[in-house]
């Protein structure tokens, strides 16, 4: 693709955004990227706190979907403004993947209309350029162009933190499948925590991350101009990171969604994954749900024997 594929598209909330022609879907639509970057990926992931955590050994951050690199360079200020501030955070490794580095170009061309690459033109086309960016106040950025399911088999950093930003399951289907989810459980540190953020709240993005080995909770509750949708998940290795788990509730509705897979899961594989998931670690710190009465019993939220999907209402589809 050439950045002839991309145009910039205003947002209900004011913001402009870009807009990829060739997926019909824009890169942080309604907030916009920079409200939507710092809101959900940087302040969602607790970011700040950990570069403040003691030591010298570098902060990992994998960021899936470059794309215009909103993501990345709110990582990017946040690390700043924290030595700004006199704090001495730990040196910040970026691992961008991204499949077309032409969004990138868009970015740099629309610095002044965009707002939040401007000041970084010379960063981003270094990056482009070489490939990677190595900077004295502990920044070392670098560039995996190609396709992720493939470059990650063979990527040797293991991740702290992962922006998890490509399009949607709809138009994007190889990376949200269940194998995909699964690799990025495989980044974490040997024993280490790992925490992933996603602008998604599908339940079939939700029940794959708990498949794959994930705890998994809700986003922040709100951003600004985001309106009253719900903001992205949060997944963690350890449940202690997440300050809104999903609970027995969420299961409930599961059950009942009409799309509750991650794209490309096989329908035989459904009855042994409905089964580990109703086993899913996540489950155990609630209390037994009371028995329901026999007049609850007979609606259909309680009659699981159907199938996920059966007899529902139609939703609206969820990003
Ligand atoms: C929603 S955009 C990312 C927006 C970006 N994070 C930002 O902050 O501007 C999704 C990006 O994922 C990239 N992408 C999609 N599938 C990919 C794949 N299999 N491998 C690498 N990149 C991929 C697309 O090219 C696109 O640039």
């Amino acid at each position: 693709m050439n950045s002839t594929h991309y145009r910039l598209q205003r947002q209900k909330s004011g913001a402009l955004a870009v807009h990829n022609a060739a997926y019909a879907e824009t890169m942080h639509p309604g907030a916009g990227p920079w409200v939507e970057a710092t809101s959900l990926y940087v302040q969602g992931s607790g970011l700040a706190a950990q570069l403040c955590t003691p030591g010298d050994d570098p902060l990992v951050l994998f960021d899936v979907g470059l794309g215009a690199a909103a993501n990345a360079l709110a990582a990017v200020t946040c690390h700043d403004e924290l030595r700004r501030r006199g704090k001495r955070p730990r040196p910040l490794h970026i691992v961008s993947f991204e499949a077309d580095p032409a969004a990138v170009h868009f970015a740099i061309e629309e610095a002044e209309a965009l707002g939040y690459p401007r000041g970084h033109e010379a960063l981003l086309g270094e990056l482009l350029a070489a490939g990677c960016v190595e900077r004295e106040d502990g920044l070392l950025w670098e560039l995996r162009l190609g396709d992720f399911t493939r470059l990650i088999r063979e990527e040797p950093a293991r991740a702290d933190v992962i922006f998890f930003d490509p399009f949607s399951p709809r138009a994007n289907p190889d990376m949200w499948s269940l194998s995909t989810l699964e690799t990025l459980y495989q980044c974490r540190r040997r024993a280490g925590r790992l925490r992933l953020v996603t602008y998604s709240t599908a339940y079939g993005t939700r029940a794959g991350l708990l498949l794959a080995g994930f705890f998994v909770g809700e986003g922040p509750q709100s951003i600004p101009g985001g309106g009253t949708r719900r903001a992205g998940t949060i997944a963690a290795t350890w449940l202690a990171d997440l300050e809104r788990p999903l609970t027995p509730a969420w299961l409930a509705r599961w059950r009942h969604d009409r799309e509750p897979w991650p794209p490309k899961t096989s329908a035989a594989a459904h009855r042994e994954l409905r089964e580990r998931l109703a086993e899913h670690p996540q489950w155990a710190q609630f209390p037994e749900p009371p028995e329901p009465s026999p007049r609850q019993a007979r609606h259909p939220r309680f009659q699981t024997g159907g199938g996920a999907g059966a007899q529902r209402p139609r939703r609206p589809r969820r990003r």
